[in-house]
């Protein structure tokens, strides 16, 4: 983390009102950044933002991720208040379990935006900016649900993309474009 340097940093974390994201907020507070949070309600980011008590370096930005444009409007929102991101974390995801002839399509695709489309958004929207100052870090959340073949009786069957299609769509990405130059954007 970049605790080391003078200026605060700022962190846009997606799926911060709970979890994994809540925790991820709790701590890059602690270590003295500001943190974006994004959620789907506004309800949900202000519960969070009461546990947080840090209103002073915590925006909440409520909206659906795998939405086209919310990433963008994010990113926008995040640097009108602090100025710049230079973490961003793609947190935000579900898995749900059905059976393979239990998916429509319309599912399959809205799984498909929220678990990888939104990342790639996000990364669009940001990664330039990180390019342009020299540093920057983006951290996309996984699973290791994709590496495993498993279906029981308690875990059901996983059946449409979740964070675990991430790192094949992205692993070309990080090897070549974001590697370029001298900057020092991972
Ligand atoms: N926990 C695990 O064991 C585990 C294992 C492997 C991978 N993961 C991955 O890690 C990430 C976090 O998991 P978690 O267990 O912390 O999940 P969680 O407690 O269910 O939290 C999910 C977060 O994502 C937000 N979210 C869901 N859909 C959203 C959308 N369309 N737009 C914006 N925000 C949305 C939720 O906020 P609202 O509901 O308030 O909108 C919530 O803040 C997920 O991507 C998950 O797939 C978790």
């Amino acid at each position: 983390m970049q605790d080391t340097l003078n200026t605060p940093s700022t962190v846009v974390i997606t799926g911060a009102s709970s979890g994994i994201g809540l925790g991820l907020a709790q701590a890059y507070l602690e270590r003295g950044f500001n943190v974006v949070a994004n959620a789907r309600t506004d309800e949900r980011l202000a519960a969070a933002a009461k546990q947080l008590g840090n209103p002073a370096r915590f925006l909440g930005v409520a909206g659906d991720i795998g939405r086209r444009d919310t990433a963008q409007q994010l990113i926008d929102r995040a640097v009108e208040r602090f100025g710049k991101v230079d973490v961003l974390v793609n947190n935000a995801g579900t898995a749900r379990r059905r059976d393979l002839d239990d998916v429509p399509d319309e599912d399959w695709q809205a799984a498909w935006d929220l678990n990888v489309m939104a990342s790639l958004r996000a990364m669009r929207a940001l990664v330039p900016g990180m390019r342009a100052r020299g540093w920057g870090r983006v951290v996309n959340v996984s699973s290791t649900a994709g590496k495993r073949a498993r279906n029981s009786p308690s875990s059901g069957t996983r059946t449409a993309p979740d964070k675990s299609s991430m790192p094949p769509c992205f692993t070309p990405l990080r090897r070549g474009e974001m590697a370029t130059g001298s900057s020092d954007v991972r």
